[in-house]
């Protein structure tokens, strides 16, 4: 089985803002020598604000230094989501307002990283000429010398994928950390080829990180006085690490290979072993891939949260085919049973996506039908959009009108509030382990943290009293569609 031999040390590094506020000097005075000041902007996923945290150690390892004021800023970065539409429509607009900016102040520089980086390319940098630097998501060690390119008045460019990056070796800087709370990477890219998805194109192939790498970087959290750490991968069902290298398939491993295999179920009870007091949580699971074992582990380890994230897209099985999900309703309604009998107060969110090409009403009927069988804590709800380079965009008409899938999502939407307030109204009464996150956003007599359940709890009381990261149990009074509210009774 596992030994860990590889002594890899992740320190956590924090935010350097000492140069927070100082004037702007123009590049001018200044040659390129990397010890600018850089804000960075992040959109989309986890994946994405994880991203951006190794970004920063990058250009703080290069002597540069973050700031949260854009306007103090030599370089402005944002890095981007392709997903849908509406999510690249928002970036462009704020680049639009980044390039005023660039008017008044001529030596800024302007970086596009992450998905639309990698989907758009040249089209940023040559015809639109909005950007000075383009960084897909596996180009970013290359960022300290594409700023240099760029300073030297040319344009940069790295969109090269890959298929061994994972920046294992990296500590990322904790950006906009609560010091409770943090993302660890365990996998880059997707194989799943999902047909209405972009990430496999905008991301590359999978490829699992050296768990050594990983529970040290749990280690150094839970030391930093972190209490929760999110796995985060596309698919972290299918992290598989045998020692040479990252390679999809456990079933085409030899057996020797098997023998020592770390397998999502391996790392979860690994990094649950960091300490009793860390909470481990971990995002996304996929139901063609999530296998018993892991609910196994779940179930053995306390500090493993009872809350899993299984993405439905579509309760009909016509749809999911054509999705390319590699499972039907019933596979999927049978991994929740799976889920249900192991751990029967299991908290279960889903994502779902209305009006992809051809849904019939009876297929969106049999959507709501299965939010009603399933009954999800939450759920991130979404109409379809397409994307060029798809299989969706080659093969299938996107011919649902548009109005038509805003009144399935509005439908969808409706139907889960009204499931999120069931739930939360039968939570009333119930005492749970909440870890201290902060403040409410409502009121500084007020504590705001979330139960195992990954459900935000509202309590009176001081961080004086209960700091940040300190465990308390809080019985539930009240609730809405969102939060639960309760008071303390007990540390
Ligand atoms: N249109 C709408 N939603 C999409 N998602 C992914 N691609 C698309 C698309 N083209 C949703 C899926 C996925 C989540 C991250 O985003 O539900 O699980
Ligand atoms: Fe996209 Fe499917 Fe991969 Fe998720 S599993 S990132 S939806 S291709």
């Amino acid at each position: 089985m596992y030994e860990s031999d590889a002594k890899i040390n992740i320190p956590v590094k924090q935010i350097d803002e000492s140069r927070q506020g100082e004037p702007f000097q123009r590049k001018e005075d200044r040659p390129f020598d990397a010890s600018g000041l850089y804000y960075i902007e992040s959109y989309g996923c986890q994946m994405n604000f994880s991203d951006s945290e190794i970004v920063a150690s990058i250009l703080s390892d290069a002597g540069m230094h973050h700031t949260t004021d854009y306007h103090a800023a030599d370089v402005i970065l944002i890095n981007t989501c392709a997903i849908r539409d509406n999510a690249e429509q928002r970036v462009r607009n704020r680049l639009a307002q980044f390039q005023a900016l660039k008017k008044e102040k001529r030596n800024l520089t302007i970086g596009v990283l992450g998905c639309m980086a990698e989907r758009l390319k040249k089209k940023l940098l040559e015809e639109e000429k909005i950007v000075d630097v383009v960084a897909g998501p596996d180009a970013y060690r290359d960022l300290p010398k594409l700023l240099a390119t760029a300073d030297e008045g040319q344009k940069a460019i790295n969109t090269l994928l890959s298929r061994e990056e994972t920046y294992g070796d990296i500590s990322p800087v904790r950006l906009q950390s609560n010091g409770v709370s943090a993302f660890i990477s365990i996998m880059r890219g997707c194989d799943n080829m999902c047909s209405f998805c972009v990430v496999p194109f905008t991301r590359g192939r999978e490829r699992s990180r050296q768990p050594d790498s990983i529970v040290s970087e749990a280690r150094a959290l839970f030391e930093a006085g972190y209490r929760e750490v999110t796995l985060l991968g596309q698919n972290v069902d299918s992290y598989l690490w045998f020692g040479g290298g990252a390679k999809k398939d456990f079933g085409k491993l030899s057996a020797e290979e098997q023998g020592r295999a770390i397998r999502f179920a391996d790392l979860l009870a690994l990094v649950a072993e960091v300490s009793p007091e860390l909470r481990i949580r971990f995002s996304t699971s996929n139901p063609q891939d999530m296998t018993r074992d892991v609910i196994e582990t779940m179930a053995r380890y306390e500090n493993i949260c009872n809350y899993i994230h299984l993405p439905v897209q579509s309760g009909s099985s016509r749809m999911l085919k054509k999705m390319n999900r590699g499972y039907s309703r019933e596979e999927y309604l049978e991994k929740i049973g799976m889920i249900r009998s192991i751990i029967p107060d299991c908290g279960i969110s889903s994502d779902i996506i209305a009006g992809f090409c051809s849904e019939s009403e009876e297929d969106h009927r049999l959507t709501l039908s299965i939010m009603e069988e399933v009954k999800y804590d939450m759920n991130y709800m979404f109409y379809y959009s397409e994307r060029p380079g798809t299989l969706a965009a080659r093969k299938y008409e996107d011919d649902v009108p548009l109005e038509v899938k805003k009144r399935r999502l509005s439908e969808i939407i409706e139907l889960q509030q009204k499931h999120s307030l069931e739930h939360n109204r039968q939570d009333a009464g119930k005492t749970f382990k909440v870890l201290v996150e902060g403040l409410s956003k409502k009121s500084r007599e007020e504590l705001a943290g979330r139960n195992d359940q990954n459900k935000m709890i509202v309590f009176r009381g001081s961080l004086s009293e209960y700091p940040a990261g300190s465990y308390v149990n809080v019985k539930v009074d009240d609730c809405s569609s969102a939060t639960l509210m309760g008071h303390i009774v007990s540390k």
